[in-house]
């Protein structure tokens, strides 16, 4: 039998329109975002995923958002810079929203150096280890007051168009006179916050995300997510 409605018959089909598996089977709707983060370090990815938990986005590590062609060295100027230039290649070769960031320490005693070549201060080949123990050297004999550093953090958010919004963070504090501490890595045996009386690395991790660079520039960051989310109409959207 025909299904009427009114006078004009209807295909039943119609009635038959398909469910989406997914209220099926309940599993949670779609994100309104993808998010490619741009690294290639696996404990900066679960560490931005942390920080950016409750942001309705799918967030895809660099290695699993396709072909993209090796990103651009950090040979930039400025943390604003090498982040921009990373977002803005990534989202641009994967189609979807990227976020890079890059941050440093800059120790006033030494004109804001290492700053962005934080990673590379004392050779590509030094440790982490080796570095601080070269910062302390070239600090030794410098008093508390003029030991004063800061982390800096920038993160920016890139469109597949080529607009990029960025975030800053920083964290200031003076470098110690000794390594201190277990936890964390890079310059944070070094970097003491004053106002705890502690290096980085002898804070419970917890503390560290809420006080940091990373972390102050990842909240505003998520607010930037959020105004996207915010103007996106339909589930995945770019
Ligand atoms: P990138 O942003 O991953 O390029 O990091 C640059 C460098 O800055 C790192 O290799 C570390 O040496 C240093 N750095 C950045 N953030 C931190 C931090 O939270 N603790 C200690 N060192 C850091």
């Amino acid at each position: 039998m025909g299904v009427f409605c009114g006078s004009v018959p209807l295909n039943p089909s119609v009635f038959l329109a398909p469910i989406p598996i997914r209220a099926l089977t309940n599993q949670p709707p779609l994100h309104k975002i993808t998010l490619v983060i741009a690294t290639g370090n696996p404990g900066k990815f679960n560490e931005m995923a942390t920080l950016l938990t409750g942001v309705d986005a799918l967030l895809v590590p660099l290695d699993r958002a396709g072909p993209i062609p090796p990103m651009p060295p950090e040979g930039g100027e400025s943390f604003q810079e090498n982040a921009f230039r990373k977002a803005e290649a990534v989202a641009r070769a994967s189609g979807h929203l990227a976020l890079a960031d890059d941050s440093g320490l800059e120790v006033d005693a030494l004109g804001g150096q290492p700053g962005v070549l934080s990673a590379r201060f004392g050779g590509p080949q030094a440790t982490d280890a080796e570095r601080n123990v070269r910062l302390l050297e070239l600090l030794r004999g410098i008093p508390p007051d003029r030991r004063t550093a800061r982390f800096r953090c920038v993160v920016a958010v890139a469109d597949p168009r080529g607009a990029v919004q960025l975030a800053e963070g920083v964290c200031e504090g003076r470098i110690a006179f000794e390594s201190r501490g277990l936890r964390g890595f890079g310059y944070d045996p070094v970097f003491e916050v004053p106002s705890l009386g502690k290096t980085f690395a002898e804070l419970d991790p917890e503390v560290k995300n809420r006080l940091s660079h990373r972390a102050q520039a990842m909240a505003k960051a998520r607010a930037i997510l959020e105004g996207i989310l915010v103007t996106r109409g339909h589930p995945d959207q770019q």
